[in-house]
């Protein structure tokens, strides 16, 4: 990977975290971290964490968290070359601009991959199960073209066995086609429908891919030298010219938002690529816009990823309004249902993102009881106060205040009130209810307490929960040694905040090493046995219906060896309990 990545590592070595973390705020020693206020929200408690050691920061209020440039380019909201431009100066580094020759290769190979994929929509026998499918949802073969879809075979090295010849095996990893599970590198993508994505000049650059219906349902590649999921909209380079004229885009969630619009002639469109719009992406828009009008399903739209994508938005200097789809639908299903017409009807309808919110208070809480108005009150709480315009919160306590039926005086000040408790509009925070076996693995790993191929020898990246993968596909490069640091430039944002978390935590382990191993066994072994189980039921069942009676015999003999295997397992686990096997 990585244009300048040995300069990006000599900064990081020669740049205290805290030195330049104090600069924007006052931080205190507080046992082997700093703790500070966190300028990122309203913060009363210093949830800011920052370690010097292993040069991270995070905020255990609002989530965030990563490296020295990560706070860098959220704080000045500025992208990471400039980032590490000033670093770098301060660092007394030039930086070379490196690698230009690889990102060409990258780039060619990216474009003779995704003419590979659509070859096997088009043409390739196993592929007719994408071709109906695609032809199912609306989309013929000059979308196909159009849009330079795709078709990735069901075999595990189709791609590797057709491109490593050429390219090896670590170019195919870095541009995250490969992936490096515990028998050796494997496809990325198997028997997936694939959307290339695009950069902003129209090269592709990654891959979204869905399933028919496998779990999970889509699967992007992972951050590369040419790809940075937050840094990226899917159809940018489509809608380019119409953002332009039209001041204004249509941020939607998922590709096919993308496509089915573009097919109904409406091109300001681009793609989230899922929900958790980030600070980059904003930047991005704001090249182009002025305007936002978020078009997200129902359920996505009121929640807190999507709240923070509007303030993110609106501190961007953007104008932010929210359509209101009908129950259920996002606008793929909806342009389907009723057509072009109704469809940008309801976009054009969009109301500006505070009065979407206030709306929606209404349909979440029972505002003729007292205790739905103090909820409401309380959720809009920290809304509020993330908003810096003085004009739109006077608007907002006024539309409450008769929204609720309590006088202005009254709202106003309560909105105001500091709060720490419930805060149910803030970034939901995945890792904090209580740690599972991915937690405890990634955290001991994260934090160089346990070695990663001793992981990598019973889990596949497969085997843990996809919000995790990235990091787990990360670790997998930087573990000879492990460099926490080089770690942190291969993650995406979200990720970065996930390692973030999960290194500087306040917990402790009494005994690592058995840690890991019960972890291990409830991620890897358990499921396994379990599997093998259900496998072992099923054909004891079939050779008893035919009459097989040894057969079925010597199968309940493996099977209760089975049982036995497992219970002594989770007895090992829980020497004393020995039974409860729960999580
Ligand atoms: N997404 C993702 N990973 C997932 C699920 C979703 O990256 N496991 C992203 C994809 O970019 C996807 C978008 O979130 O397009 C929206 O997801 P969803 O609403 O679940 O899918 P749709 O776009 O509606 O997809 P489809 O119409 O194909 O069902
Ligand atoms: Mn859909």
């Amino acid at each position: 990977m990585g244009d300048n990545r040995a300069d990006v590592q000599t900064i990081k070595e020669r740049i205290d975290i805290v030195s330049v973390i104090s600069r924007y705020l006052s931080l205190t020693k507080s046992g082997a971290n700093y703790k500070g206020h966190c300028p990122f929200h309203k913060d009363d408690t210093p949830s800011f964490t920052v370690s010097s050691e292993k040069g991270l920061w995070h905020c255990f209020g609002c989530g965030e968290g990563g490296d020295v440039f990560a706070f860098l380019m959220k704080i000045e909201r500025i992208s990471f070359p400039e980032a590490a431009e000033r670093l770098a100066a301060e660092a007394g580094v030039s930086l070379k601009r490196r690698g230009d020759g690889e990102r060409e290769r990258l780039r060619t190979l990216s474009a003779e991959v995704v003419a590979y994929f659509s070859e096997n929509l088009t043409n390739a026998a196993a592929g007719k199960k994408a071709r109906e499918y695609l032809i199912h949802r609306g989309y013929g073969e000059e979308t196909w073209e159009r849009f330079g879809l795709g078709y990735a075979l069901p075999e595990w090295d189709d791609l590797k066995r057709s491109f490593s010849k050429r390219y090896g095996l670590k170019t195919l990893t870095d541009l995250g086609l490969l992936v490096k599970g515990k028998r050796g590198v494997y496809d990325r993508f198997r028997d997936r429908v694939l959307f290339p994505i695009f950069d902003l000049s129209g090269r592709p650059i990654a891959f979204g891919g869905r399933a028919f219906q496998e779990e999970p349902k889509y699967l992007n590649s992972p951050k590369t030298v040419l790809f940075d999921k937050g840094r990226h909209l899917y159809g940018l380079s489509w809608a380019r010219e119409a953002l332009t004229a039209k001041h204004s885009a249509i941020l939607v969630e998922g590709y096919t938002d993308v496509l089915s619009l573009h097919l109904a002639g409406i091109t300001h469109v681009v793609g989230s690529m899922g929900t958790a719009l980030t600070q980059g992406q904003a930047n991005l828009l704001s090249r182009f816009v002025s305007e936002v009008v978020i078009a997200y399903d129902r359920d996505a739209a009121g929640g807190t990823a999507s709240l923070r994508g509007m303030r993110i938005l609106r501190n961007s200097g953007l104008d932010v309004r929210v359509a209101r789809l009908p129950e259920g639908d996002d606008p793929d299903s909806l342009l389907r249902r009723d057509g072009p017409e109704r469809t940008l009807e309801i976009l054009e309808a969009a109301v500006p993102f505070h009065l979407s919110y206030i709306e929606s208070l209404k349909e979440r809480y029972n505002l003729s009881t007292l205790a739905g108005k103090e909820r409401a009150l309380a959720e809009a709480r920290p809304f509020y106060q993330g908003i810096s315009s003085l004009p739109l919160k006077e608007e907002i306590v006024g539309l409450l205040a008769e929204l609720l039926d309590l006088p202005l005086e009254g709202v106003r000040e309560d909105l105001g009130k500091r709060q720490q408790r419930w805060r149910p509009t803030e970034e939901p925070r995945e890792m904090e209810h209580s740690w599972g076996k991915e937690e405890v693995i990634l955290s001991l790993l994260l934090r160089g307490e346990a070695d990663f191929r001793e992981v990598a020898a019973l889990a596949s990246p497969e085997d843990f929960s996809q919000h995790y993968r990235p990091i787990v596909e990360a670790l997998a490069t930087v573990n000879d040694p492990f460099n926490l640091s080089l770690l942190m430039q291969r993650l995406d944002e979200e990720s970065a905040r996930q390692a973030s978390y999960l290194a500087l935590a306040p917990v402790r382990f009494n005994d690592t090493g058995k840690a890991l191993q019960d972890a291990l066994i409830k991620l890897v072994k358990l499921p396994a046995i379990d599997r093998k189980l259900v496998r072992l039921r099923e054909e004891t069942k079939r050779c008893a219906q035919e009459g097989n009676r040894d057969r079925a015999d010597e199968l309940q003999r493996t099977y209760s060896a089975l049982v036995a295997e497992r219970t002594a397992l989770v007895a090992q686990k829980h020497p004393r309990r020995g039974r409860d096997d729960k999580g």
